[in-house]
């Protein structure tokens, strides 16, 4: 059987660690694209990581290219072209820079790659995922945002950590958009089936709940760019989950057509990945102060998208 073939677009820290973990598990053949300027970059960093492909034994292809044809016929597309955040900048502070680039991503997305299971990484999340959509006009189960995967890691650490068990056995589920004010669902957060409210007093909960809406920011703080491993982490469980099939339940930045009350919106919601992409939004039963927070991380996400909708281009 043929491998499957992974276009990754752009070639920088995210794009180097989602090559390095489709290797790893051997997922397919790797296409690491940037642009012309970081051509020579990204042939460089395939190199190196089929050179260590050789060390592992792993057998996938890795191109590095700044051609689009070399991508042709992808069955996975992961987009993370476009500049990340410096510490003091907020995610939306991007889009001046990352809305022309999603529109030139997207255009030669549908010319060569038309049958793609497509998953955008570059931020603001729900309003690049959503202009790529419209972009394209694909299909609502062909085009999803990787946000949700990564919020939620962050809380499971977190918990984790606090109650001294294995991330393995922590659940916790966030809505909502990738910003500040998305949504953790601490009453569906579970370790081992145990509500977490048994395990972690309230207050505690509280400063974690902050901490992981504030994530992205500490690490920018730190770094003085954005987080790579994670993202490219949460990025590569929604790609395996298309590639093998596997149903995962992940939350995942979904175009919503009535779920949870909104419309023409992508937000993150619990979603089933299989071979057929987005396969199914799940939707939970919300108390009156969680539909109050997800309201108003929808007020946020719907602002800039609608300034999004006005660019001209
Ligand atoms: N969704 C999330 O949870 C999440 C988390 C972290 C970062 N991000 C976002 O992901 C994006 C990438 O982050 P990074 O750290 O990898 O940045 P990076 O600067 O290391 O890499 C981005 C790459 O995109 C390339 N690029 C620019 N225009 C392009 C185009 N038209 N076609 C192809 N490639 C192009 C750049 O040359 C660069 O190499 C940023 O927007 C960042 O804010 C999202």
């Amino acid at each position: 059987m043929a491998r499957k073939k992974i276009a990754l677009i752009g070639a920088g820290n995210i794009g180097g660690e989602l090559a390095n973990l489709c290797v790893a598990k051997q997922l397919g053949d790797v296409v690491l694209f940037d642009i012309p300027a970081k051509g020579s970059f990204a042939k460089g960093k395939a190199l190196d990581l089929e050179q260590a492909s050789a060390v592992s034994g792993a057998d996938a292809k890795v191109t590095g290219t700044s051609n689009w044809a070399d991508c042709a016929g992808a069955d996975v597309i992961i987009i993370t072209a476009g500049i990340p955040r410096k510490p003091g900048q907020s995610r939306d502070d991007l889009v001046a820079t990352n809305l022309p680039i999603i529109r030139n991503v997207a255009d030669n997305a549908k010319e060569y790659c038309p049958n793609a299971f497509t998953i955008v990484i570059s931020n603001p999340l729900d309003a690049m995922v959503y202009e790529f959509k419209r972009r394209t006009g694909w299909d609502k189960s062909k085009v999803v945002g990787m946000a949700g995967t990564l919020d939620s890691a962050r809380f499971q650490l977190f918990l984790a950590r606090e109650a001294g068990v294995s991330v393995k056995d922590v659940r916790a589920p966030v809505l909502g958009g990738h910003g500040d004010d998305m949504v953790p669902l601490l009453r569906y957060t579970t370790i081992n089936g145990i509500p977490v409210g048994q395990l972690i007093k309230s207050e505690r909960l509280a400063e974690l709940v902050d901490r992981t809406r504030k994530g992205g920011g500490e690490i920018v703080g730190l770094m003085g760019t954005s987080a790579y491993y994670a993202p490219a982490a949460g990025a590569i469980a929604m790609a395996e989950s298309f590639l093998l099939g596997q149903d995962r339940l992940l939350p995942c930045a979904a175009y919503l057509e009535g779920e949870y009350g909104y419309k023409d919106l992508y937000m993150g919601v619990p979603v089933v990945v299989g071979s057929k992409g987005v396969q199914k939004i799940l939707e939970l039963e919300l108390n009156a102060e969680e539909k109050a927070m997800l309201a108003k991380s929808a007020d946020s996400v719907q602002k800039i998208v609608d300034v999004v909708k006005k660019a001209d281009g």
